[in-house]
């Protein structure tokens, strides 16, 4: 079903550790995010072991940034990868040190290189040559020395959905290994900057060990062009993209990726870093939701519930398939429905042509494996409020964000006249 067994049925009723998912439902409202704490320190574990006591970790704050999320993770000893200056505030905030983080993204602005200049981030992924010119001034302006990591495409094709492929030859992230020695040089050159890594992220949600592979072996080339492609290079970060199951496929090989990586990593002496945002995640959360009507159109049945697209963009926006189960199963018969919400697009549904028991108005379904990019790339669409959040950890569980109010949805708002 999930890709967990922290959310299981006992009976007829779908529970997440030791709460029944109908009562935090009934509780808290719908839509309603759930997140297992069970499940984010098994997977934590789990890449740990894998990748060994000196793997630095860095946990992709963008798959979800909830504070709580980050501090449980911190609480682990993740490192934290972040791509903007909000990120950076994210993790202050949820009181982390920025020497615990890195600063990846693919269009940082000059306030965001101050500020991660300032609190002393690990390093600066630098994704194109104007992020140079911007470091080197910052640096320089605050007579610091910035340790950087050259983000490299190395132009590996990876099987997934064409939005979350990041290695591709034409593509807006990293440098081009054909570019990258002039980027190199540059670094090296300039007194204000230090060269500490080599960095690339090949996509996301991938099955596959090869492409991680070849990526390694075409950075282990182009450092081997040059002495000073080399000097004082301690790291090499290979992304994250680990995917997770979503009811379907063979799970992420991450023992054989770790063991692999691993070894061709230390056979050039330098230290293994990673960014995993799902695989952490992903699997920890549902989307629970209410059962609003059914109605037939033409040949298609569809069961209309409370959450939607701006809730949950996956399936609308990469074609995901999350599977849906009834947070209680009366063992009814299944038909085949698309599951959509109430906003106003085609494009708006969280599954179709999916086999589902005959739901009732008012009960409630899950939306499993929600846990990454679920609430994160929620937006107020349809001035619709955003998911509460609920952490359950064994017996006991937290709201970990409440719903906002309608007056938030309009409070930076400036009408020409106080109406209200
Ligand atoms: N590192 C970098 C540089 C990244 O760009 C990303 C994700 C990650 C690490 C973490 O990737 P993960 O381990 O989570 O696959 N919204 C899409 C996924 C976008 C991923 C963007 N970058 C989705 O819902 O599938």
């Amino acid at each position: 079903m999930s890709g967990t067994d922290r959310f299981s049925y006992r009976g007829r009723d779908l529970w997440c550790e030791d709460s029944r998912i109908e009562d935090l439902a009934e509780e808290h409202g719908t839509p309603l995010y759930v997140y297992s704490a069970a499940c984010i320190r098994d997977r934590w574990r789990e890449v740990r072991l894998a990748f060994g006591p000196d793997a630095q970790i860095c946990y992709a704050v963008k798959a979800n940034s909830n504070l709580a999320i980050l501090q449980l993770l911190a609480s682990l000893g993740a490192g934290f990868d972040l791509v903007s200056g909000g990120e950076l505030l994210r993790v202050q905030r949820a009181g982390v040190d920025a020497s615990r983080a890195i600063f990846a993204g693919a269009g940082k602005q000059r306030w965001e290189i101050e500020l991660a200049a300032k609190l002393g981030v690990r390093a600066f992924q630098v994704e194109s040559p104007h992020e140079i010119e911007l470091l080197s001034a910052v640096a320089k302006a605050m007579a610091k020395r910035l340790p950087v990591a050259l983000r490299v495409n190395p132009g590996v094709a990876v099987d997934t959905h064409a939005y979350i492929a990041t290695a591709k030859r034409d593509s807006k992230f990293g440098v081009e290994l054909e570019r990258a020695g002039e980027a190199v040089a540059r670094i090296v050159r300039d007194p204000g900057l230090q060269l500490v890594g080599y960095h690339v992220h090949l996509g996301s949600q991938l099955r596959e060990v090869a492409p991680y592979v070849r990526a390694f072996e075409r950075v282990a080339e182009f450092m081997d062009g040059a002495e000073q492609r080399r000097a004082g290079v301690r790291h090499y970060d290979l992304g994250g993209g680990f995917g997770i199951q979503y009811g379907h496929g063979a799970a992420f090989p991450l023992v054989e990726l770790a063991s692999t990586l691993t070894a061709l990593a230390a056979s050039r002496g330098l230290q293994l870093m990673l960014e995993p945002g799902r695989y952490l995640v992903g699997d920890a959360g549902v989307l629970v939701a209410e059962v609003l009507g059914h109605k037939r159109a033409g040949d298609t049945d569809f069961v209309l519930v409370d959450a939607a697209m701006n809730d949950l963009m996956r399936p609308s926006l990469y074609s995901a398939e999350h599977p849906v189960v009834p947070c209680r199963d009366e063992g009814r018969a299944e038909a085949k429905v698309d599951v959509v919400g109430p906003v106003c697009e085609s494009g708006d549904f969280l599954a179709r042509g999916r086999a589902l028991p005959r739901l009732e108005i008012g009960e409630r379904i899950a939306v499993l494996a929600t846990g990454a990019y679920g609430a994160s790339m929620a937006s107020c669409y349809n001035s619709r409020r955003r998911p509460a959040e609920v952490l359950v950890d064994g017996a006991g569980h937290r709201r970990i964000r409440r719903r906002e109010t309608f007056e938030e949805l309009w409070a930076g708002e400036e009408p020409t006249e106080d109406t209200a």
